[in-house]
């Protein structure tokens, strides 16, 4: 089954400059915990507990973050506020975490293709941490719970309004059962007017190995970068590539708006 979790995580963040000047954007919280904290979480949920994360410059605070803190832990053992390091301790103990790092930004496909090193010759799971989901069932377990059946590629989607096609990868796809496409076509961020439709691609993927040989083969696409969506076009003219219609919330806190929606949900949920 799935072990493993790849988190491309070494982008710059410029949405959240300054805030993401020496901070990494993964690490931005929701109230108290941060973006890429909720993912492994998530993964952990589904089973999964090898985390591979491919960093880049100034993203050393995600390594601390998964590390023990000795000085904070003598501070505050025994003391009424040891509690709040329950989440991130139970996260440390269950978890192996592994790094690379992308040294040119040459785009999603590069950053998959980084992490090869990491995952080897076994199918993987990919989280993008900026996309925050909150479901009953966590998305990665819904979709691994499906890959039992079909053993391929799955790629979550949503459904987005039509207006906003050009921030998202987009597919095309026969509805084979509930929520579940067989992709045959793919595009990356289209304008409005040439999507196929407003199935949009959020970030979280289960691929297989051979997909690393293909992104070897992808030219630049979109934005003159190595797309994972035009190599997953490429394996699905091959073998099946599946979209999952997943059942839940998602948040693009990649944007101020998706962040600021998140904390308040959030807060609304888990604080008040
Ligand atoms: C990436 C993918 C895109 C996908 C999106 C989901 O884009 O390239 O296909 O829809 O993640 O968040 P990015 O948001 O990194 O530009």
């Amino acid at each position: 089954m799935i072990k493993k979790c790849l988190f491309p995580a070494a982008g710059y963040g410029t949405r959240f400059l300054p805030a993401t000047k020496a901070t990494p954007k993964e690490m931005l919280p929701i109230l108290t915990k941060p973006l890429i904290q909720y993912g492994v979480e998530e993964a952990l949920a589904a089973g999964i507990d090898t985390m591979a994360i491919v960093t880049g410059r100034g993203k050393r605070a995600i390594e601390d973050h998964f590390d023990i803190s000795y000085e904070l832990e003598h501070q505050i053992k025994g003391t009424s506020k040891e509690h709040y390091l329950t989440e991130i301790r139970d996260v440390i103990t269950k978890c192996t975490f592994s790094y690379t790092r992308q040294i040119e930004m040459k785009g999603l496909g590069h950053a998959i293709l980084s992490g090869e090193t990491l995952i080897g010759n076994e199918a993987f799971a990919v989280v993008l941490a900026d996309d925050l989901c909150d479901a009953p069932k966590g998305v990665l377990s819904q979709m691994i719970e499906l890959y039992k059946k079909y053993q391929c590629p799955i790629i979550a989607i949503e459904e987005v309004p039509k207006d906003q096609t050009n921030k998202y990868g987009v597919i095309v796809g026969e509805e084979i059962s509930k929520n579940v496409y067989m992709i045959s076509d793919m595009v990356e961020k289209p304008e409005p007017k040439n999507a196929p439709s407003n199935l949009a691609i959020i970030g979280r993927y289960l691929l297989t190995p051979d997909i690393f040989d293909i992104i070897r083969k992808t030219k630049p696409g979109k934005g003159g970068e190595i797309q994972i969506t035009d190599a997953l076009l490429e394996q699905s003219k091959k073998s099946m590539v599946l979209a999952y219609k997943f059942d839940g919330q998602r948040f693009d806190c990649g944007s101020i708006d998706g962040f600021v929606n998140a904390t308040n949900y959030f807060y609304e949920k888990e604080i008040k």
